[in-house]
């Protein structure tokens, strides 16, 4: 297993990267939707159907081996988002499903009137469910609005609209359409100040850093394992008191315990297991007495290599006439965003685009890739939204040379 990164070494470890069709070898560019799984997941999700196919609670070796590795579980994702306990971590179906879930828990503490601010840089999973939430109760939406020129937010956007009614601020760590990064840390100071509740929508940022709930002081965060080289699995981590606090839509046989009065039904063990593997798999790259501390210089030295990546692309993206990359390309600020870069073509349409790409097998993503807010802000719903690029530390520089390649083929018709 290597100890520091080495893209060779990385891909041979993920079958799908060397599947082709036709003879053509797959570039999936298509990341920030799903990315592909290392052997480790398939192996831990394999395991779990074979060997420990059983319903928990029970007295013979299948159950109790479940229930070992449903606590295991929950511990490595305590690690991966550094919480102090694996009782304040929650898994459900995806994030969305989470947050329908965690709105109408969290509408129990909520009154008519009540302010909750939500951002027009997010994804829809994280504005949907308050939006539905305040029509239910009558609450009161406020919006943190980012500036269409730098594709963050300015410094006072949070202050502009927190008042001593809000009860809620719900943001994105990092974008799905610009890919900035959010001041986190900052947004959750400011929003505690004022006594509101922080929601934060981790699933574009946990695929490229590490996460550490203890220091941003948010209350609750949720990312999407399928999106950082696990299977498809919604995990939140909610601050304990929080969750023992809060009112769980439940059935009655089931227990009021953490994490368990929120995971309704049975959950997908298997799901458990292929995060677990995830885990395993992304410590490799880090060094440390702890796997928080693996973790972390695991995602350190990722993100060296990712940054330099989306440099490239940006670099070679800026070359294009008529081409703006809707996000953040200064070369001195790639720590502030994810390798998930958008760009609109003059005279050219992103789902046309998307097409040509995909005849020469790079996968890639157009639309609003349910990022309407941020779309709809830019002007470019009726537009056809963007073509997005996203990278993973699996990709390599002869794969964006590739994909500037074809952009030019297009372009010249
Ligand atoms: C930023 C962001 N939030 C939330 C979601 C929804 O995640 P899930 O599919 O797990 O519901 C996505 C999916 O692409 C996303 O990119």
């Amino acid at each position: 297993m290597p100890r520091s990164f080495d893209a060779a070494l990385v891909r041979e470890q993920f079958p799908a990267l060397h599947l082709t069709d036709n003879g053509a070898p797959r570039v999936y560019f298509d990341n920030p939707a799903g990315t592909q799984v290392p052997q480790r997941v398939i192996d831990r999700t394999v395991d779990c159907l074979v060997a420990k196919n059983a319903n928990l609670g029970g007295y013979f070796s299948t159950t109790e081996a479940a229930g070992a590795l449903v606590d295991e579980a929950h511990q490595a994702v305590a690690d991966f988002y550094n919480a102090p306990s694996a009782r304040e971590i929650v898994f459900g179906q995806n994030m969305t499903t989470l947050t329908f879930h965690m709105s109408r828990c969290l509408g129990k503490k909520f009154r008519k009137g009540d302010e909750i601010v939500l951002s027009r840089m997010d994804h829809d999973a994280n504005v949907s469910p308050w939006l539905l939430l305040a029509d239910d109760l009558g609450l009161v939406v406020k919006w943190l609005d980012f500036d269409t020129g730098t594709y963050e937010f300015p410094e006072d956007a949070l202050t502009r609209v927190l008042s001593d009614r809000t009860k809620l601020v719900a943001f994105g760590a990092a974008s799905n359409c610009t890919g900035t990064v959010n001041d986190m840390k900052g947004f959750a100071a400011q929003a505690k100040a004022t006594g509101a509740l922080v929601y934060v929508d981790a699933v574009q940022f946990a695929p490229h850093y590490a996460i550490d709930v203890q220091d941003i002081g948010a209350d609750i965060l949720v990312s999407s394992a399928y999106k950082w080289f696990g299977p498809h699995q919604g995990i939140l981590w909610g601050r304990e008191a929080l969750l023992e606090e809060t009112f769980g839509y439940k059935l009655r046989p089931a227990g009021n315990d953490l994490p368990h009065k929120f995971e309704t039904g049975t959950l997908s063990h298997e799901g458990m297991a292929g995060c677990l593997g995830a885990i395993e798999y992304l410590e490799q790259f880090g060094e440390g007495p702890t796997r928080v501390a693996k973790l972390k210089s695991a995602w350190a030295t990722l993100a060296e290599y990712e940054q330099a990546l989306t440099l490239r692309l940006i670099e070679g993206l800026k070359t294009f006439k008529g081409l703006t990359i809707r996000g953040i390309t200064s070369a001195n600020a790639m720590h502030r965003r994810v390798p998930t870069v958008s760009f609109t073509l003059e005279g050219h349409d992103p789902a046309s685009l998307a097409k040509s790409f995909a005849r020469e097998n790079i996968f890639v993503w157009s639309g609003h890739n349910y990022a309407i807010e941020p779309v709809g802000r830019m002007g470019l719903m009726d537009k056809g939204g963007v073509l997005r690029i996203g990278l993973a530390h699996y990709n390599t520089a002869a794969e964006v040379d590739q994909l500037l390649s074809s952009l030019t083929r297009i372009t010249r018709g």
